[in-house]
């Protein structure tokens, strides 16, 4: 047991993934299981701003993705999505004991892009085969899991935004690296695999927007930029893992998340 009350053996290293790690996982992980964190909430207020390393959003519209927000902070916002779960769903990733001080090298980057590294107690989902939790692991004992967020005191935290007007900027940022709505719609597909509970209302509502707007655009224009299918989704999350050790940045490392 870990000093702070949570599971895991002295050599386990665990990563939790809210974003692109669900359908893109991390090099050298053995397990990978559904579940939540909680005392945070997921908004897309990190900008993905534009430079050699990202091409997600042009600089007129660098694009958005997700981070966490700490809730005691969310809760003195006015945000328009006025509300969010209590569990932020997404999947942990136990990297292979052989290979953590390897890994570790990788991801124990002070600040990468405006996130930075910090640990948070993660939930296994219910029903989870117990043969993937750590042998300590019990309800009252959750898995220590690092995990990346943009806080409110890096340069590309926005803050609460309009959701149509978020909707209209996700839609029209795109780059040499795919269009920053299949980021969303990826994301919005990759929580309706993890559980029955796991969907994300402020998810949803951006991706039925952007839709809403595709489906605007496409009416002026002609058919431009359809909504992923259901197989080019089930391609994206079979797509080659996250390759920290050729990624100098996260940036670089979502530079090969392009929509197929
Ligand atoms: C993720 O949890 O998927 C993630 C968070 C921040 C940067 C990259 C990925």
């Amino acid at each position: 047991m870990a000093a702070n009350g949570t599971a895991g053996e002295a050599d386990e290293f665990w990563l939790f993934g809210y974003g692109s790690l669900i359908w893109k996982p991390p090099p050298h992980f053995d397990r990978r299981i559904p579940g939540w964190v909680t005392g945070y909430v997921r908004r897309f207020w990190q900008v993905r701003e534009r430079n050699i390393q990202d091409h997600r959003g042009t600089p007129e519209a660098p694009g958005r993705v997700v981070t966490l927000i700490s809730r005691s902070f969310w809760e003195q916002l006015t945000d328009h999505h006025n509300s969010a779960p209590d569990k932020v769903w997404g999947v942990a990733y136990r990297i292979k004991p052989d290979r953590v001080a390897e890994v570790k090298e990788y991801l124990d980057i002070r600040e990468i892009n405006g996130y930075t590294i910090h640990y948070t107690p993660f939930h296994p989902a219910p029903g989870v085969d117990p043969s993937l939790l750590p042998r300590n692991h019990n309800r009252d004992h959750p898995i220590r899991t690092l995990v990346y967020i943009g806080t409110p005191d890096n340069d590309q935290f926005v803050g609460p935004q309009d959701p149509q007007e978020l909707a209209e900027h996700i839609y029209r940022s795109t780059g040499p690296s795919g269009p920053n709505r299949d980021y969303l719609w990826g994301l919005e597909a990759a929580l309706d695999e993890l559980s029955p509970e796991s969907g994300d209302k402020h998810v949803t509502d951006l991706s039925d927007r952007v839709r809403a707007i595709a489906a605007r655009e496409e009416r002026k224009q002609g058919p431009k930029h359809q909504p992923l299918s259901v197989l080019q989704r089930e391609h994206q999350h079979h797509e080659q893992p996250h390759d920290f050790r050729r990624a100098s940045s996260i940036d670089e490392q979502e530079e090969t998340e392009k929509a197929p």
